[in-house]
């Protein structure tokens, strides 16, 4: 999951090291925002190596890529570790004079704040006040904890510790606190492969990038969700890596999918079929590699379908269960995209349907994607131009919207 880290300018800095090191070993992604004075006791270099990912302070760096909200816009989660009295009044206020000021009004994630200072500091009305303020907008904090404070005198102040920061943020992260909280959501991503031979397979050119990121989407509106990913590079699949709200089951062929799926799908609230399912299959599978003595020229392969998986889960579906099928459709001279859209869903009997119209340089691969979404009254209910993200996002809010 995408988590920020605000690191302020307190000593207890050195300690929110280890935090990072923790999130980044439980496969986060771990984006760390130091203030200014934070660089004053921990230096640039360090965050930078501990996270794995560039590290700036200033809202003017990589302005091309609006970072000033991107961070805050894909975050999962912000913690700020330690927050200092100084930063706590400004989170108070609103002021956004720095890249963390930006990111924590440009987030909607949950945002965890672990204060450290002097008992005085801490205690002074105003910081109290600002506090107060934090909380009452839906600010986690965790800490102070009384003890031994850097001046050497004690009392609370100081700052808790980072193994304790990161359970609270872990638990964080699993709640989810969406319009999917409580729900068990299952999703299908990849392409099936139907295997010739011990070496060889039909496949298609579904990459899985739409499936995961519908997962994504769904986990960060609260769900739990189970990905069966049907070969899925591991480069797309480090995406929900280490996120506790994703199980992910790997699977190959489309006899495979159906096993998987039949057996989560009594459970779960949503079903979303996002993979490419192989239409034709192998009767038999050869046994040993066919070569081309044994074809002598001309190898013909005779297939035969597979079974229909969607239409099987919206035949045994559960009571309240919404059901999702998704279409890659190439239409021909005449035809529409929304036209084909409709008539498959007919076919499927499934709730929605979402199609995107692929082809050698469309849909596969690609980051971008055009989603048209049709309901069981054959009506449009959204379309999308954009990142897999965007459509990914418009087609959970669409289901979550209809729930
Ligand atoms: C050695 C030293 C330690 C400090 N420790 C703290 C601290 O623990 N908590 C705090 O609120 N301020 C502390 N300060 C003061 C802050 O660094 C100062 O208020 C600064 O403006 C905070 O900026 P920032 O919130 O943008 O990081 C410390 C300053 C120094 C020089």
């Amino acid at each position: 999951m995408f988590v920020v880290v605000g690191v302020t300018g307190g000593i207890a800095a050195y300690k929110t090291v280890q935090l990072v090191r923790l999130l980044v070993k439980d496969g986060h992604d771990v984006h760390v925002i130091p203030t200014d004075d934070a660089l004053r006791f921990v230096g640039l270099p360090t965050w930078e190596a501990i996270s794995r990912n560039p590290v700036t302070t200033s809202v003017h760096d990589d302005v091309a890529r609006v970072r000033h909200v991107a961070l805050g816009q894909q975050a999962d989660l912000v913690v700020v570790a330690p927050a200092t009295a100084n930063t706590i009044a400004k989170m108070a206020a609103g002021l956004a004079d720095d890249l963390l000021g930006t990111t924590l009004l440009a987030t909607q994630a949950p945002v965890v704040i672990a204060p450290a200072m002097h008992t005085e500091m801490w205690q002074h009305p105003a910081t109290q006040a600002n506090v107060d303020t934090l909380m009452s907008r839906g600010v986690h904090m965790i800490g102070p904890e009384a003890g031994e404070l850097t001046g050497g005198d004690s009392g609370p102040g100081r700052m808790t510790e980072p193994e304790r920061i990161h359970e609270t943020v872990a638990r964080e992260l699993a709640r989810g606190s969406g319009e999917a909280a409580g729900q068990q959501w299952l999703v299908t991503a990849g392409g099936t492969r139907e295997p010739i031979d011990p070496v060889r397979f039909i496949g298609n050119r579904s990459s899985g990038r739409q499936g995961v990121e519908v997962a994504l989407a769904a986990a960060r509106r609260g769900a739990e969700v189970t990905l069966i990913a049907a070969n899925v590079s591991p480069e797309v699949l480090a995406q929900v890596a280490g996120d506790p709200r994703i199980r992910v089951v790997e699977i190959m062929s489309t006899d495979d999918l159906e096993r998987a799926a039949s057996a989560h799908a009594p459970s779960v609230d949503v079903v979303v079929m996002a993979a490419a399912v192989a239409d034709y299959r192998m009767p038999d599978v050869a046994h040993e590699k066919i070569t081309k003595e044994s074809a002598e020229g001309t190898l013909r392969l005779e297939l035969v379908e597979t079974t229909d998986i969607l239409r099987g889960l919206v035949a045994s579906r559960v009571e309240g269960q919404t059901i999702v099928g998704f279409a890659a459709e190439t239409p021909g001279e005449g035809e529409t995209l929304v036209g084909r859209a409709i008539a498959k869903r007919r076919r499927k009997g499934a709730d929605l349907l979402a199609a995107n119209e692929v082809g050698w340089r469309k849909g596969f691969e690609q980051d971008e994607n055009h989603l048209v979404v049709i309901d069981a009254a054959d009506a449009v209910v959204a379309e999308v131009q954009g990142t897999k993200r965007d459509t990914a996002e418009a087609l959970v809010a669409t289901i979550c919207a209809r729930r």
